[in-house]
C-alpha cells in the first residue's frame, strides 16, 4: 500500500466544525512538513475558517490557525478534488443521536459518516489511510471498512480510529499538550503500517509514551467511556447537592473534602445545574443503546440513569425558582446569564439554559438572555420563542428592573460584574439563583439580595 507509507504527506479532514477545525490547525502549525487540508459542505463555515472572524469561539485558536493558514493549512468547499489528493483522511464529521426510526433518541445517526464514506470511495484512485476522529459506536470501523474496500477499483482504505478527547473552552491548550493521543487499529501488516503513519505526524509535538495505542474496538470504546464517567461525576454530586439541600451540608465542602482523596481526584466534582455541550448526553445515550443491543440491560439502566438525573437537575433549578419567587414567575423579567454550555465557548449543543429558558417561557416569565459569545446560537436554539425572550449583550440592560437573576454560565466576568448596581436597578426582591455556584454569596446576601445556589443552604431576608 504505497500511501500507508511513512512519507505519506497530503492529509485530508472532512468536517470542518468544532473538532476538525482546531486539531488540524494544530497539526498544520506543529507539523509544517504536511499539507493539511480541511473540507466541509457548509460554505459559510469555510469562509468564516478563511477570515478572521473563526466560526467558533476559542481561545487562542485564532494565532494557531494564522500560524499555518496558507502556508500548509487550507480551507475549501471542494470535497472531491481535496479526497483525491489526500493520503490520510481525518473523518470529523457530526454523529448526533437520531432523532428518527429504530433507535431514536438514543443511537447514533451515521448517516453524515456513511455519506462521506461512501463519497470517498467514490472519488479515489489510490489507497488512503482513513481515521475516524468522529466519535462514533464501537466496532463502526468494522462496517466502513466493509463499505470502502467493497469497490472494484482495486483501492485498498486502512480504519483507523483516533478519537478526540479536547475539550471546548481549552482545546488549544488540550491539542498542544494532550493527557494522551489515542490511536486504534488492527494487527494486521497493513493496520500497523497506517498506525505508524499516524503516530509519525502526532510524534511531532506530542510526547511519544502519550501516544497510547489499541485496537480499533477499544479506541471506539473509549471515547464513548471517557465522556460517560466525566459526565457521571457530575451526575454524582449533583445527586449529592440535593441531599444537601435538604441536610444542611455544604456541596461544595463535601467536593472538597471528596476531591482530596487521591483516589477519587478533585476535578468534575463541581456541582451546576446540569452539563451540557454535544458530546456528554449524545456518547452515553450511545452506549446506553449498544448495551441494550447486546441485550446488557442493567449495563444500560446504570448509564442511562446519568441523563435522567442530568435532565432531573435541569428541571429541579426552575422548580426552586418558581416555588422560591413565590409560586410564580408568570410576567416577571428574569435574566438568565449565560447561555453557552460552559465558559470560554460560543457552543450551545445541549447547553441546559436552553431547558432552563424553555421552561421559564411555559411559566410565562419574561426571560432576557445575556451571554458574551452565545447569543448568535441562542437565536438558533430558540427559533420557535423568538417573540418571548429578550437578548441582551450587556448584563447590566439584561437586570435592569429584573426580578431574578439565573447563571447558567460560569463566565469570569460575570464573577466580576458591580453586583450592588445591579441590585440597585431590580424589583425587590431581588433574587440571584446561582446555578454554577461561581458568586460571592455571603456579599450578595449583604448587598441585600436573596441568595439560592445548588447543594448550599440558601440566604435569604425572608
Ligand atoms: N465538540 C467537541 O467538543 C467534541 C470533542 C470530541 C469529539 N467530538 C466528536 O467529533 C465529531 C464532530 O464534532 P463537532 O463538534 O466538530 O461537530 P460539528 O457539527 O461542529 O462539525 C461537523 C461538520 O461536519 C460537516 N459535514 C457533515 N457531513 C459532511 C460531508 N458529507 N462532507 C463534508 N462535511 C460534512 C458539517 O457541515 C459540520 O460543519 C462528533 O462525532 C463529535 O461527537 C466532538
Amino acid at each position: 500500500m504505497e500511501s500507508n507509507a511513512k512519507n505519506a504527506r497530503n492529509i485530508l479532514c472532512i468536517g470542518a466544525g468544532y473538532v476538525g477545525g482546531p486539531t488540524m490547525a494544530m497539526i498544520a502549525a506543529r507539523c509544517p512538513q504536511y499539507k493539511v487540508t480541511v473540507v466541509d459542505i457548509n460554505a459559510s463555515r469555510i469562509s468564516a475558517w478563511n477570515s478572521d472572524n473563526l466560526p467558533i469561539y476559542e481561545p487562542g485558536l485564532l494565532g494557531v490557525v494564522k500560524e499555518a493558514r496558507g502556508r500548509n493549512l487550507f480551507f475549501s468547499t471542494d470535497v472531491e478534488a481535496a479526497i483525491k489528493e489526500a493520503d490520510i483522511i481525518f473523518v470529523s464529521v457530526n454523529t448526533p443521536t437520531k432523532t428518527f426510526g429504530g433507535g431514536a433518541g438514543k443511537a447514533a445517526d451515521l448517516q453524515y459518516w456513511e455519506k462521506t464514506a461512501r463519497m470517498i470511495v467514490r472519488v479515489s484512485t489510490a489507497d488512503k489511510i482513513i481515521v475516524e476522529k468522529s466519535t462514533l459506536p464501537v466496532r463502526t470501523a468494522a462496517a466502513m471498512s466493509r463499505i470502502l474496500n467493497a469497490n472494484d477499483k482495486g483501492i485498498r482504505f486502512e480504519v483507523l480510529s483516533n478519537p478526540e478527547f479536547l475539550a471546548e473552552g481549552t482545546a488549544v491548550a488540550d491539542m498542544q499538550n494532550p493527557d494522551r493521543v489515542l490511536i486504534g487499529a488492527q494487527g494486521t501488516p497493513a493496520g500497523i503500517k497506517a498506525l505508524d503513519a499516524i503516530v509519525e505526524i502526532y510524534a511531532n509535538w506530542v510526547e511519544r509514551d502519550k501516544i497510547i495505542t489499541s485496537n480499533v474496538w477499544s479506541a471506539e470504546l473509549s471515547k464513548l467511556v471517557a465522556n460517560a464517567f466525566l459526565a457521571q461525576r457530575i451526575s454524582s454530586i449533583n445527586s449529592i447537592s440535593v441531599l444537601c439541600e435538604k441536610t444542611e451540608a455544604d456541596v461544595a465542602e463535601v467536593s472538597r473534602a471528596i476531591g482530596m482523596d487521591s483516589r477519587i481526584g478533585s476535578r468534575f466534582l463541581s456541582s451546576s445545574v446540569g452539563f451540557g455541550g454535544s458530546c456528554f448526553q449524545k456518547d452515553i445515550l450511545n452506549l446506553v443503546y449498544i448495551a441494550e443491543s447486546y441485550g446488557l440491560d442493567e449495563v444500560a439502566r446504570y448509564w442511562e440513569s446519568v441523563v435522567l438525573m442530568n435532565n432531573y437537575q435541569k428541571r429541579r433549578f426552575v422548580s426552586n425558582m418558581i416555588s422560591t419567587m413565590f409560586n410564580t414567575v408568570a410576567d416577571k423579567r428574569i435574566a438568565v446569564f449565560g447561555f453557552a454550555f460552559k465558559a470560554d465557548t460560543g457552543d450551545t449543543r445541549e447547553s441546559p439554559a436552553i431547558d432552563v429558558v424553555k421552561q421559564l417561557i411555559e411559566e410565562r416569565a419574561r426571560v432576557v438572555i445575556t451571554d458574551p459569545e452565545a447569543l448568535d446560537n441562542a437565536k438558533i436554539d430558540l427559533a420557535g420563542c423568538l417573540d418571548k425572550v429578550e437578548m441582551l449583550s450587556d448584563p447590566y440592560a439584561a437586570a435592569q428592573g429584573a426580578h431574578a437573576i439565573a447563571i447558567c454560565t460560569e463566565w469570569q466576568q460575570y464573577r466580576e460584574l458591580d453586583y450592588k448596581k445591579i441590585f440597585d436597578s431590580m424589583e425587590k426582591p431581588a433574587f440571584i439563583f446561582d446555578g454554577r455556584n461561581v458568586l460571592d454569596h455571603k456579599k450578595l446576601f449583604d448587598m441585600g439580595f436573596n441568595v439560592f445556589s445548588i447543594g448550599k443552604p440558601a440566604l435569604k431576608h425572608f
